[in-house]
């Protein structure tokens, strides 16, 4: 038998996807947080890992799925939120542009499942699997042992049941709502995600009638989340629009972080914050850093993180812009404050221990 005989699709599959494999949730688990600070890893889209000194491990929008893997016929599902938002037919290209930096189901530990909505590139049936198959507990605040629970808005906790999750281990929460996780504070909050409004229950030609129709309620499809954690208060916008309700949250609450959907918007599209949208959303949250995330993900929506950079800077001084944006990656860590300042994010570049051994060169001059 030779490599090449032995060589199949399944064992190229199984050994190159995840492509991260387990690297980053043997970091995550692995990582102390110190005294003071809170721990994010970017798991891509709008998925965070959140560690805090205290042991709470809480995943936010943490996604496990891709895009378009064929062509089909073509075609979008008629009542799918995009032909409704734009009365389109054809299929969106949106592939997924970054890789797998998890495996959900190599994690030992969580202390709740967050989701801020019900789309596709939210929610994990994954994950929710691992989780419930693996029997994973936590603490309430009488430090009694219970199941991990799975919080977000009803439409969440509906996509959730749906799944298998049983019913009370579902949170339901709605804006102004709080729930506590060790030394995780959760605050739910409006959503301004205007996509979730023209997502009907039902695709195809049955697809609920929009025209006409005072909106259904956003708090029951989306929540936004502020994380009061022991290294700073972080603000999760999921996938909302720029509101200026935003300059509410900012007078409700001290926010340190703020993350927000950037995108490039196709023609014909509005649904994830421009550049302006994201650094507005940053002035009226008052926060101190704001972060864009979901740019990474698709193909069809991928946006320049430079663009942001370039307003920033030619803006910062007229409107004394008192935060400053951060730059991630996919699989990155980010620890605040310890890294408040940092702008742009590298992946650990390696070969610190250079010249601690003898080198094999053929003199010594020759690199
Ligand atoms: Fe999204």
């Amino acid at each position: 038998m030779s490599k090449v005989s032995d060589m199949t699709r399944e064992s190229w599959i199984m050994n190159t996807f995840p492509e991260w494999g387990t690297w980053l949730v043997e970091e995550i688990e692995g990582y102390e947080v110190p005294q003071g600070q809170v721990a994010m890893w970017w798991l891509g889209c709008t998925g965070i890992w959140f560690k805090t000194p205290g042991g709470a491990n809480l995943t936010v929008d943490l996604w496990c799925g891709n895009g378009k893997r064929t062509h089909g016929n073509g075609k979008m599902a008629v009542g799918h939120q995009m032909a409704n938002m734009c009365g389109c037919r054809n299929m969106q290209p949106n592939l997924r542009n970054v890789p797998f930096v998890i495996d959900p189901f190599a994690f030992k530990h969580v202390d709740a499942v967050l989701a801020t909505h019900y789309h596709q590139d939210h929610m994990s049936a994954e994950w929710a699997a691992h989780v419930i198959q693996s029997g994973m507990t936590t603490t309430d605040e009488d430090g009694r042992d219970i199941p991990v629970p799975f919080i977000g808005p009803k439409k969440s906790v509906e996509t959730w049941i749906k799944w298998g999750v049983p019913a009370e281990r579902c949170r339901t929460v709605v804006p102004g709502d709080v729930i506590k996780i060790k030394d995780i504070e959760i605050i739910a909050l409006d959503s301004f995600d205007r996509t979730c409004i023209v997502t009907t229950d039902s695709t195809g030609p049955d697809r609920e009638e929009l025209t006409g129709k005072c909106p259904t309620d956003m708090d029951e499809k989306a929540v936004n989340y502020l994380l009061k954690t022991p290294g700073g208060n972080i603000y999760h916008s999921g996938d909302s629009h720029f509101s200026i309700y935003f300059a509410k949250h900012g007078k409700d609450y001290d926010i340190d972080v703020a993350f927000g959907s950037f995108g490039e918007n196709p023609i014909g599209m509005q649904d994830k914050m421009t550049s302006i949208d994201i650094l507005r959303m940053a002035e009226n949250l008052r926060c101190k850093v704001v972060c864009p995330i979901h740019w990474d993900v698709w193909s069809n929506f991928q946006a320049d993180c430079d663009e942001i950079k370039l307003i920033y800077d030619f803006k910062k001084d007229r409107n004394e812009y008192g935060f400053h944006p951060f730059f991630w990656q996919v699989g990155g860590r980010y620890v605040y404050p310890q890294d408040k300042d940092k702008i742009y994010y590298h992946h650990r570049r390696g070969f610190e221990d250079c010249f601690e051994h003898p080198q094999n060169i053929p003199f010594r001059s020759c690199l």
